[in-house]
């Protein structure tokens, strides 16, 4: 197998908030990789940890929240051990990020061309007027019509999609090695999501940024992503290509997400949603999170919680079914 770079490696990352009522651990050891060039996918339902989990790779948490353990190795450096001025640099040079809200991430008192040049002028050391030529070709690459218009009118003049891909534009006025995208398109209708994904899919290939989509939606991560990883209360249960994913589910969470969404091609009867709720994330839980829902657990599965382990290639999971502690229904292993 070629050897990919790889461009941000977590190992153990664990991110925690103290609370009156208890700890929380939004994210509890979590482990992947980002490859150069390439997209990955973090999916789950919302509680699981998505928001967290990117935060925390830029450091963005704050009290009652704090990063407790692990490693976030961005070409080979633990920004755990950064400074903070370190860290500002690299949100401001070579990490960028996106969020679900344009809205609530834009300045509504100064004009989108202001907001992008800032960042040209901090960055780059332009002065204001190149800096705003600048932002006026960056709204041409994000595909904004008439730039040269837009560039001096004010966030609440323009659409959702219009708002989101000046957050793109914002996002990628640093040069980003890595775009992390959170929930991008969850606030836009159909239309204009299918548009904003082809767009980062077209920036992507560009630039040869590396890309982390976060999602709670599998349609996403089909359109583009390259691996994913299935995240269920703050654990990744399974890590796969897309193909294989989507191809051989492994994980029964994963199986039961694929299993609630909408096919074409067939005529499918009846939706089948998982059953059960996300659990409090206040218990304190032994074994595999999802056995209260899982149609497939035994007494094991409420007992010890199985590591994430390889079964077929890159493909893991993290599953007893898949192990050689699993006899008691062996006709469930998916292979
Ligand atoms: N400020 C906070 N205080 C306490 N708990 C929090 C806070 N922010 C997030 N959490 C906890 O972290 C969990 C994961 O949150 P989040 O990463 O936002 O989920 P997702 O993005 O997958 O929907 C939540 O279920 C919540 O319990
Ligand atoms: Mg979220």
């Amino acid at each position: 197998m070629v050897k990919q770079d790889t461009i941000l490696e977590i190992k153990q990352l664990a991110t925690s908030f103290f609370t009156e009522e208890g700890e929380v651990k939004a994210v509890d050891g979590i482990d992947l990789k980002v490859l150069k060039g390439k997209t990955l996918g973090i999916v789950g339902e919302s509680g699981s940890g998505k928001s967290i989990l990117s935060l925390s790779i830029l450091r963005l948490i704050f009290e009652p929240g704090r990063i407790v353990g692990g490693e976030i190795n961005y070409k080979g450096e633990d920004l755990l051990k950064k400074t903070n001025r370190q860290m500002r640099s690299i949100r401001g040079n070579h990490i960028s990020m996106i969020f679900q809200e344009p809205m609530t991430s834009l300045n509504p008192v100064y004009t989108v061309g202001e907001q992008i040049a800032e960042s040209f002028q901090i960055h780059e050391k332009m002065n204001k007027k190149t800096a705003l030529r600048k932002a006026v070709d960056i709204l041409r690459l994000v595909g904004i019509p008439s730039p040269e218009k837009r560039v001096h009118q004010y966030p609440f003049e323009l659409s959702g999609g219009m708002r989101q891909r000046v957050m793109i534009a914002i996002a990628l006025a640093c040069n980003p090695e890595l775009l992390i995208a959170d929930e991008p398109t969850t606030a836009l209708d159909v239309t204009i999501q299918a548009q904003i994904l082809e767009l980062i899919k077209d920036l992507q290939k560009q630039f040869q940024m590396s890309v982390m989509i976060i999602t709670h939606d599998l349609g996403v991560v089909a359109e583009t992503c390259d691996e994913v990883a299935v995240m269920y209360c703050g654990k990744v249960v399974e890590y796969a290509s897309v193909d294989q994913l989507f191809s051989a589910p492994k994980h029964p969470y994963t199986q039961g997400l694929l299993n609630s969404l909408p096919r074409h091609d067939e005529d499918q009867e009846e939706l089948e949603a998982i059953r059960g709720t996300v659990p409090n994330p206040f218990e304190r839980v032994e074994g595999c999170r999802f056995a209260p829902r899982c149609p497939h657990a035994i007494p094991l599965c409420f007992d010890h919680l199985p590591e994430l382990d390889h079964v077929d290639g890159r493909h893991e999971v993290r599953c007893w079914i898949y192990t050689d502690k699993w006899e008691a229904k062996p006709e469930v292993r998916a292979e």
